[in-house]
């Protein structure tokens, strides 16, 4: 029930929860969260690694705003930038002949970061500049479709490129909530293709040639379907060959592309095996398949610019959001090998018929306040040597876990790369702790959608004393639960 006082006159904590539960939905919500006497929070200003709610309390956000705030909260120099750019100009288009300055300077900005750092292949990369992380998939999706649809003879589709439609993902992946990265999540079934293929009998619900979007283990030993390793194979090895086997299931013909995070971000932080990418690059290459990497999280995070410089492979396409603008503002990039854009948007026949255009766009892409912050937060990163200090503090945050985590019965796997770190649980009971840490312990972190993973990105700043405190808090948590033995029991991990 709305208070009759609107929140705009009386801005009090009750006031305002009153009308959220009336009025707001709230992504991977449950309605239950938000009645709960006291589970809703109400931030109201941050600074470095704590944030504020309006009740007085204090939290440590180990979970950078959303995975975004990697250089923390309330940095005056970049808040000044956008006051700037918005005087100077807030907005104009970016579509087909128009830009602006700050959009141009971070389109060459990030083809020749992606050059440094995934080399020759990334020479003349191309930019295609968005807000978001999903919006991001679905353009990196749409140009490799109009990739292998221009693959023909000066241009065309004559050879059939156009049955290459399909993509192939890793289960325990996100991608986004919009269709296609819906679509990509095995487990997600309330939207996407899951929901279309309700109503199809299983025999073809289980048939991949049918299946638009299909998917294969992520090469994990927590995350692997062990029955599938045959002898003498690693995990990474076994997952290369499930990823041929896919791909001449379904017909080489029809794969589009392979779609992955570098470190399952949503997923628990999950990085793979070593061998897994090296191997996934010369089968798509053999077959003629793209790789997209959904950098979308991990981009900063790692200890190296991009994740996949872990793993010394190139991908086709890169996407990449989130830390980009530290979350100042929102702000995304698809990046894509020249080689790609060639034959995509400069072929015979699109050089012949400006009709020819790329149908796709978005109001906010190029945003020049957006991209004039992304500049500013690149400067930083570059001033302040972030990259090498994620490695340094991820590293160190790591120890810590481990020394107050390791042992506990319910505590499977303490595992990290750079500031992405995971805590993998013995039950489904992450959601549970989430909303202790927060409530009891005032420590934001998040659960994965797996129920069994808890997420922690802590700003790069974030100093050992705050990390520490979060990581004691959490053995406090997971302690008293296993004082509680049973309460864990009742939610026995699915999978
Ligand atoms: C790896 C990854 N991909 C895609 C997305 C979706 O990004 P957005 O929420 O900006 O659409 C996310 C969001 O958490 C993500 O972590």
């Amino acid at each position: 029930m709305t208070s009759n006082v609107p929140t705009l006159e009386n801005p009090s904590y009750d006031n305002l929860k009153s009308a959220d539960e009336s009025h707001q939905m709230h992504g991977f919500g449950h309605p239950y969260m938000q009645k709960a006497p006291k589970s809703l929070i109400v931030f109201e200003s941050g600074s470095g690694c704590k944030l504020k709610d309006v009740n007085g309390n204090e939290y440590i956000d180990c979970l950078a705003g959303i995975t975004v705030s990697n250089l923390g909260h309330g940095r005056e120099e970049i808040a000044k930038v956008a006051y700037e750019q918005m005087c100077r100009l807030e907005v104009a288009s970016n579509q087909r002949n128009l830009t602006t300055q700050p959009a141009v300077q971070l389109c060459e900005r990030l083809a020749e970061l992606s050059k440094r750092c995934f080399g020759e292949s990334f020479d003349g990369a191309r930019v295609y500049l968005t807000v978001g992380g999903a919006e991001g998939i679905e353009a990196a999706y749409h140009l490799a479709l109009r990739y292998w649809d221009k693959s023909g003879i000066m241009g065309s589709s004559s050879p059939g490129y156009w049955k290459k439609k399909k993509i192939i993902s890793l289960r325990n992946c996100y991608h986004g909530s919009t269709f296609v990265p819906a679509s990509l999540k095995p487990e997600f079934s309330d939207y996407g293709w899951h929901r279309l293929t309700e109503g199809w009998e299983d025999s073809k619900k289980e048939d991949n040639t049918l299946k638009f979007f299909s998917s294969i283990d992520a090469p994990h030993e927590l995350f692997f379907n062990k029955n599938n390793i045959k002898k003498g194979e690693n995990v990474g090895q076994a997952a290369a060959r499930m990823l041929e086997e896919r791909i001449l299931e379904i017909n080489a013909d029809e794969v589009a592309a392979f779609i992955f995070e570098p470190v399952q971000g949503d997923g628990g932080a999950v990085s793979f095996h070593p061998d897994f990418f090296p191997l996934a690059r010369q089968i798509c290459d053999k077959y003629g398949v793209l790789m997209i990497a959904d950098e979308i999280m991990a981009f900063g995070k790692t200890g190296k610019w991009f994740g996949m410089e872990n793993y010394g492979v190139a991908p086709d396409i890169v996407v990449i959001s989130k830390g980009i603008s530290s979350g100042y503002l929102p702000m995304g990039a698809v990046i894509y090998r020249d080689r790609l854009w060639q034959t995509a948007m400069n072929s015979m026949s699109t050089k012949m018929m400006v009709s020819d255009i790329w149908q796709h766009d978005y109001t906010w892409s190029g945003h020049p306040t957006c991209c004039a912050v992304a500049l500013k937060v690149l400067d930083i990163f570059e001033r302040d040597g972030l990259i090498d200090q994620a490695a340094v503090r991820g590293r160190r945050f790591l120890e810590i876990l481990k020394d107050k985590l390791q042992g506990l019965t319910l505590v499977k796997d303490v595992r990290g790369s750079g500031v992405m770190l995971g805590v993998d649980l013995t039950s489904d009971i992450a959601s549970d702790v989430e909303m202790r840490m927060l409530l009891e312990k005032k420590i934001v972190l998040r659960a994965s959608s797996n129920k069994h993973c808890l997420l922690m990105t802590p700003p790069i700043i974030m100093t050992d004393d705050e990390f520490s405190q979060a990581a004691e808090a959490l053995k406090d948590i997971l302690n008293s639960w296993g004082a509680f033995g049973s309460a864990a029991m009742a939610k026995p991990r699915q999978w």
